[in-house]
């Protein structure tokens, strides 16, 4: 079975899940303009796009990381050509921030896989050991380079040796600022007379505030400088660290918030740091749910926890998860299908090849089966094409 902690360092909304989330989830998709005050916040400070309407598909496809099957993660790249392949929601980015406190898009703030870091000699002693959530990591670290610092990197392809046609674009593009992704959303929402849906995941918070750079602040003071802390703004926020998503609303972010769920066995790190004795295990219980439900909007579950996988990874029956979180008005967006033999379900695989393709289509299809109102892919094209038959309205 693929692990969650992947190689490499690893609508809405829905009719089905109608309840006290889902109220806010209904009237989605509407941007709504700033406030005079917000638009006197400064320079970036403008209206989201108006244009019609937007009521998200059930179930969606937000792409994951942008079409990182396709072009290296987080990359203007990745993020344009998941636009244009139609994905419903773009996950731009998944948010860490750097010394001088800006939010950047990287998948962890360790980049030493994700950018050209080691080929840039100025920058050799600041490779590092540094224990992350419990975890200890070598190599370069976001919070030790200034914004400019980062930008004189280039992306990269993650896993090289799974998407080794990813590997024609390294070099190309530099690290994505989370307010250049705003303003990308604007200038294309207006291009194409409707919202542009993103969903950003604030990453290792409770590490991130004992360092003195909270991300919750600057991700809240953007979102409303661009008029999308609404509760009908075209976005999503998600952590993985519940404690992260009530932040978000203390500050005023009433946006749909979904609390990521690890494996069963791993505790949130604010939960480690804060003696909250729960796992993930108990946060999918009905009572886990009612509490999740008290904040937030849905959950992004790991896929065996939908579709449970045997020993051997076969993909084996659905969980009663669709079923729970519904009953307690969360909508449910699991995480994350790839086309590739290497992290589909064993007997989803074609081939020895962990590069080539298996039978994603397939899975993408068993996954909507369940109910579920939406999933992130690295491959939205495929991921729409298998949703086509699943759409509620
Ligand atoms: O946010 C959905 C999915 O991306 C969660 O896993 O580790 O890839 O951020 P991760
Ligand atoms: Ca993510």
């Amino acid at each position: 079975m693929e692990k969650r902690h992947e190689p490499g360092r690893r609508t809405v909304l829905g009719a089905a899940a109608l309840g006290a989330g889902a109220a806010v989830l209904a009237g989605a998709g509407q941007a709504q303009a700033a406030g005079p005050a917000e638009r006197a916040a400064g320079p970036a400070a403008r209206p989201a796009p108006a244009g019609r309407p937007d009521k998200l598909p059930v179930p969606l496809v937000v792409g994951h990381r942008g079409a990182s099957g396709y072009r290296p993660e987080h990359t203007f790249g990745s993020y344009q050509l998941a636009l244009d392949m139609g994905a419903d929601v773009i996950e731009a980015g998944d948010l860490v921030p750097t010394k001088d406190g800006h939010l950047v898009c990287r998948h962890e703030n360790d980049i030493s896989a994700t950018t050209d870091v080691a080929d840039h000699r100025e920058f050799a002693g600041r490779r590092t050991t540094k224990t992350v959530d419990g975890k200890k990591l070598t190599g370069w670290f976001t919070e030790d380079f200034t914004l400019a610092e980062l930008k004189t990197l280039r992306a990269k392809e993650r896993i090289p040796d799974v998407r080794q046609h990813n590997t024609l674009y390294n070099g190309h593009w530099q690290i994505p600022t989370f307010e250049e992704v705003l303003q990308w959303a604007e200038r294309e929402g207006r291009r194409r007379g409707r919202p542009v849906w993103i969903y950003p995941e604030t990453k290792h918070p409770t590490y991130f505030r004992k360092l003195g750079l909270g991300i919750e602040e600057p991700l809240a003071k953007l979102l409303r400088c661009y008029g999308r802390h609404t509760a009908h703004a075209p976005n999503f926020v998600q952590s993985f660290e519940p404690s992260s998503i009530q932040r978000l609303g203390k500050l005023g972010v009433k946006c749909p918030k979904v609390v990521l769920l690890d494996e069963p066995s791993v505790k949130p790190w604010d939960f480690v740091e804060s003696g909250d004795p729960r796992t993930t295990a108990d946060l999918l219980t009905p009572e886990g749910l009612k509490w999740i439900s008290g904040f937030a909007q849905g959950i992004g579950p790991w896929l065996p926890q939908i579709i449970a996988q045997d020993e051997q990874g076969k993909l084996g029956k659905p969980t009663t998860l669709v079923r729970d979180a519904h009953a307690a008005g969360l909508v449910l967006h699991p995480y994350t299908v790839r086309n590739e033999n290497n992290f589909l379900p064993l007997d989803f695989r074609v081939g020895k090849n962990p590069g080539d393709y298996g039978n994603s289509l397939a899975y993408f299809k068993a996954l909507f089966a369940t109910g579920i109102d939406g999933l992130f892919s690295d491959n939205p094209d495929t991921a729409l094409l298998a949703a086509e038959e699943f759409r509620r309205h």
